[in-house]
């Protein structure tokens, strides 16, 4: 369906050029004065310097042009030129009527042209616990992946594992303190490898921190890891075997973990998938000139004119020939291209990598393993702060573990659920579990991303202001009134919405008829905060009609059919909404 703004801007376009003037002047914005107009036309004003005539003449003359035209219950002109519109009644029933016919997608058109867009988030890393700054790369990326698949495009999410470096040396070397019987350390080895793993998950997680610690304080054990990680990336057989033990028993575990966060991915590529593209890219690098070797290092330089900072050379091979993070990323591309070939790759991670993904971009498209068809973005964001404004720690003061984390909200929300609620206990933490995810994920989202933000638990798991809760507690609102309403024995059919009586009624209308543009706005800017904030005002609209409005006790019965109407396409924007951020509602709450 055509978006609104686009309709009424159609209109005003006719209306300046039916009176002589360039049709451009009939740009159409959302009013910023509610109180006296829904949308307006500041034109006249431009009109009038092109046309040396007054604005306030021209605007009479749009004004006079579009009287009576269907889209508009009124068009004034005020001085000193401003055009000021309100939307017709019947006409924005008649839309909402079309969106509700519209299940799916509710009037919002999928992109002209398809796209592949690949995109590169959670990055956890193998044999260490999820952490709260893993959270936001899959929460945030999580929502542009489903939002790019609402508007069409083919997204592909890649977890991009960290598995490759001196943490699989560090676990190797501890393995093998502590079992050094284990058939993966005799070289003479040639059978195979048992299929069991020689190490639980909670093993695991506890023998990574245990090296890492051993590894500060002894330069000897460090040296051991060191050379461990050579002879595991140079082809060690019982090593590799332990390697996808490891990351077996890890990527099981991560799975599990991002199952409760509502997270999935389509690819499970780590950097270890990278390695083998490394030696030609080099080469190729190397033999087309761009890369060069300074004090030791292999380096591609990557500034450019109109710098206004340092960008530093990409570094691509260390001194001792060993590849770095860059490498991987680089080689990462190489291989994406080469068996997806995406229109675009977005990398979803912390905003502290910024200047290190501009030389990975740079790098790319100098050393031409990206074509100039081929968009490169970095969304970057902010830090997860506690109260006191610093990095999210637990109460003693260490690095939260993501369950942990999610497990203390659950509890907190579970206690609010069964204070308000005879529930059954089990039913009871289902729903706080949802819930739960929903202030999470919200808290989240509602900021752009960008920023830093202070993970609030108590305003998070509110049922009122800005929140996740609130949202769902107006679905769980609307729903139970479809429910009173149907057990009167009356189908909840697609009757036909009636023009707008009260001006709640049409605050929430409007606010409808703007889903389609508000998505894809969203998704121009890579947005979530702005799908939150349109739900927002929707479920805020809606709170107000249904306070300023007797549903259940309507007499009319087409009226009546009419508000229900109203209401399920409310219910359906707002769940089609929570559902590109990758929560969902419980049926009571
Ligand atoms: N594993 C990295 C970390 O924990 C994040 C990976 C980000 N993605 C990338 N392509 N480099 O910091």
């Amino acid at each position: 369906m055509e978006k609104i703004l686009d309709i009424i801007t159609k209109e005003v376009k006719k209306g300046f050029a039916s009176q002589g003037y360039e049709e451009s002047y009939g740009r159409v914005t959302l009013s910023n004065r509610p109180d006296l107009c829904e949308y307006q036309c500041n034109g006249a004003l431009a009109a009038a310097k092109a046309y040396k005539k007054a604005p306030f003449l021209i605007a009479d003359e749009v004004a006079e042009a579009l009287k009576g035209n269907s889209v508009f219950s009124s068009v004034e002109s005020v001085k000193p030129g401003f055009l000021n519109l309100k939307v017709n009644e019947a006409f924005l029933a008649e839309y909402l009527f079309d969106m509700l016919k519209d299940k799916e997608r509710f009037g919002c058109e999928k992109a002209e042209e398809t796209k592949r867009i690949m995109i590169d988030y959670g990055g956890p890393n193998v044999a260490k616990p999820l952490h709260v700054g893993h959270l936001r790369s899959a929460i945030i990326g999580e929502s542009i992946k489903r939002m790019g698949r609402f508007m069409g495009y083919e997204m592909i999410g890649d977890v991009h594992l960290g598995d490759w470096g001196l943490q699989m040396g560090l676990i190797i070397t501890e393995l093998k303190e502590r079992k050094p019987d284990l058939v993966y350390f005799d070289e003479t080895y040639t059978g195979d490898y048992p299929l069991d793993p020689p190490f639980t998950i909670s093993e695991l997680e506890e023998i990574y921190p245990t090296a890492s610690g051993k590894s500060k304080e002894d330069k000897a054990y460090k040296d051991a890891a060191m050379e461990a990680t050579f002879e595991l990336q140079h082809g060690r057989k019982g090593y590799q075997a332990l390697l996808s033990h490891i990351l077996n028993v890890s990527v099981t575990d991560l799975k599990k973990n991002y199952e409760k966060l509502n997270v999935s991915f389509d690819l499970w590529k780590g950097e270890s998938d990278a390695q083998p593209f490394i030696p030609d890219m080099v080469e190729k690098m190397k033999a087309e000139g761009h890369a060069y070797i300074s004090e030791g290092a292999l380096v591609v330089d990557v500034k450019e004119e109109g710098d206004t900072k340092e960008i530093p050379p990409c570094m691509i091979l260390k001194s001792d020939g060993a590849s770095l993070y860059n490498t991987t990323d680089l080689a990462t591309i190489v291989w994406r291209m080469r068996d997806y070939h995406p229109d675009h790759i977005i990398y979803v991670v912390d905003k502290r990598q910024e200047l290190y993904f501009t030389q990975v971009f740079r790098c790319a498209r100098k050393t031409g393993l990206v074509e100039d068809g081929t968009k490169l973005t970095f969304l970057g964001f902010g830090t997860m702060n506690g109260k006191d404004g610093k990095p999210f720690k637990t109460r003693e003061g260490g690095v939260m573990r993501l369950e942990s984390l999610l497990a203390e909200i659950n509890d907190e929300m579970y206690k609010k659920i069964s204070e308000n609620h005879t529930m059954e206990e089990g039913a009871a933490r289902e729903t706080a579990k949802t819930v739960a995810l929903s202030a999470v994920k919200y808290g989240d989202l509602s900021n752009q991303a960008s920023k830093d933000y202070i993970f609030d638990v108590e305003r998070f798991t509110s049922f009122e202001g800005n929140t996740g809760p609130y949202i769902l507690y107006t679905i769980v609102r609307m729903k139970s009134i479809l429910a009173k309403y149907e057990a009167l024995g009356k189908k909840a059919g697609d009757a036909k919405l009636l023009p707008a009586e009260t001006e709640h009624e049409k605050g929430l209308m409007l606010e409808l008829s703007r889903f389609s543009g508000a998505m894809e706005l969203a998704w121009e800017e890579l947005a979530p905060h702005k799908v939150c904030a349109y739900m927002y005002d929707l479920a805020n609209a809606f709170n107000s009609f249904y306070h300023g409005t007797k549903i259940m006790a309507e007499e009319d019965e087409n009226r009546q059919a009419g508000y229900i109407s109203l209401l399920k396409l409310t219910k359906g924007v707002l769940e089609k909404c929570i559902g590109l951020l990758g929560f969902s509602a419980p049926d009571r709450m």
